[in-house]
């Protein structure tokens, strides 16, 4: 229950007529109940394994607000802590990433090794005698961590389903992120370092943009017209998307979507990218084999998405994944981590870091159209008469099918089809969701899938 001005949230966001209260976004109260009901109980995005391959290997993540620390341990064990040291809390890992033996907190000099346990103890026998049992005050360790085709997923709650469970049906559509270019299973690494960066908005408005938001194509007209894609053309490679059928897949009992692409049967293998000779060949081979290997499935190719409640994958190029880690109401801290083929040769990938560059992040073209809508968008619905007014989410109500095939091919998902247009399908799944975790006190609550 929130305060009593606001009521229930299921009264803030009425999915079934389109219509949610501007509150979910700038109140503080739904925040605080966000922390606990979605960013203490989900399975979170923490991040790659090929961030950490040799042991004593670290980065800082985040969860929801807090700060976490994955590494890898001197037995080569993967773990995910708390970063806050037992003894009076302060930060025991202050770096991005690194390589360690132990994490040694500057306020007092408790060390603890990269599996947790706290070894070192200055004084340990004047000050604490026999007193003091060390392991008992460890680092905080995440319950759940799971590794899915090389990311790695957490969550703070035990109760809460496997991550196999969590993902389901959208198995399908992640895959098309974390696999190769030529479907060979979890061939993916992260390439450079993790761009981060602040914008001055709600965590929601990105989730429910990279959801599914193919409407907003007038923001990014002025990129369009620069040519940053990797044919030198638009901002994408558009050829396959524009003889494709688009489809707004969503879950809305798990909260997952995606914007994904069906092309014709007789489609031809897609263009490669004409930059130079080594790349062209690399994705025409890779596209070959993506035939060969999926059979019918080939047709298909995702898109922008979003893994509730927080992790976006942009399964075709620039293929990266985001998390969107709320940091209060008003702002959110941006993550982004870039990826390619791990066997992919040298100029493949140099490529690939290009383009992305040009595409993402806070100086790349595209990625800055986003940030200014959602930056005033948020601003001007924070006043006592803007907040008064919901926002309107009717599109394509009424118009998803459950069971979803084209030409012999059966997809999983509520598949919204609005030819040539766009939906709030993805959107008003990603909110139903958020509604039930929001309503639910425990997992146990939610209902059964
Ligand atoms: S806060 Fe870490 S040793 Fe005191
Ligand atoms: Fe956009």
């Amino acid at each position: 229950m929130l305060d009593g001005r606001l009521g229930s949230v299921g009264g803030l966001v009425d999915v079934e007529r389109g219509i949610i209260s501007r509150e979910i976004f700038v109140s503080d109260e739904v925040y605080r109940q966000e922390q606990e009901r979605i960013f203490a109980r989900a399975w979170l995005l923490i991040g790659h394994e090929s961030q950490i391959p040799k042991p004593g290997d670290f980065v800082a993540s985040s969860m929801g607000e807090e700060s976490v620390i994955l590494c890898r341990d001197a037995g080569g064990a993967v773990h995910v802590f708390l970063n806050s040291c037992r003894h009076r809390g302060m930060k025991v890992c202050r770096y991005d990433q690194g390589n360690t033996v132990e994490f040694l907190c500057p306020y007092h000099g408790w060390s603890y090794a990269t599996d947790g346990a706290l070894v070192g103890v200055p004084h340990a026998k004047d000050a604490y005698g026999a007193q003091l049992d060390r392991s008992r005050w460890g680092l905080i360790e995440v319950p759940r961590m799971e590794r899915y085709k090389g990311t790695i997923w957490a969550t703070w709650d035990p109760e809460a389903p496997s991550f196999s469970d969590y993902i389901g049906g959208y198995k399908t559509y992640l895959d098309l992120l974390l696999d190769a270019w030529d479907v060979r299973e979890g061939g993916t690494e992260v390439i450079g370092g993790v761009h981060k960066w602040l914008v001055p908005c709600n965590w929601k408005f990105p989730a429910e943009n990279f959801s599914g938001d193919r409407y907003h194509g007038v923001s990014h007209r002025s990129v369009d017209m620069v040519g940053i894609g990797p044919s030198g053309q638009g901002r994408r490679d558009n050829r396959e998307r524009n003889e494709a059928r688009w489809l707004d897949v969503s879950f809305p009992d798990l909260g997952h979507s995606m914007i994904a692409f069906l092309r014709p049967p007789d489609a031809e293998v897609a263009p490669a990218y004409q930059d130079a000779p080594v790349v062209a060949d690399y994705f025409r081979r890779c596209e070959e084999e993506r035939k060969r290997r999926r059979g019918a499935g080939w047709r298909l190719f995702g898109g922008p998405g979003t893994v509730f409640p927080n992790a976006s994958p942009l399964a075709r190029q620039p293929r990266t994944i985001a998390a969107w880690h709320p940091r209060g109401p008003h702002q959110t801290e941006v993550w982004r981590w870039y990826l390619v083929d791990a066997d992919a040769p040298a100029e493949v990938k140099d490529f690939l870091r290009h383009y992305y560059i040009r595409y993402s992040g806070p100086s790349g073209l595209t990625e800055q159209d986003d940030m200014e809508n959602w930056n005033y968008a948020h601003n001007a619905s924070r006043g006592t008469i803007a907040r008064r007014h919901p926002y309107n989410y009717e599109m394509g109500l009424g118009r998803a099918t459950d069971s979803f095939e084209d030409h012999g091919l059966a997809l999983p998902g509520r598949i919204s089809v609005v030819t040539g247009v766009a939906s709030e399908n993805n959107q008003r799944g990603f909110y139903t969701r958020w509604r039930q975790l929001m309503e639910a006190k425990s997992w146990a609550d939610l209902v059964p899938r």
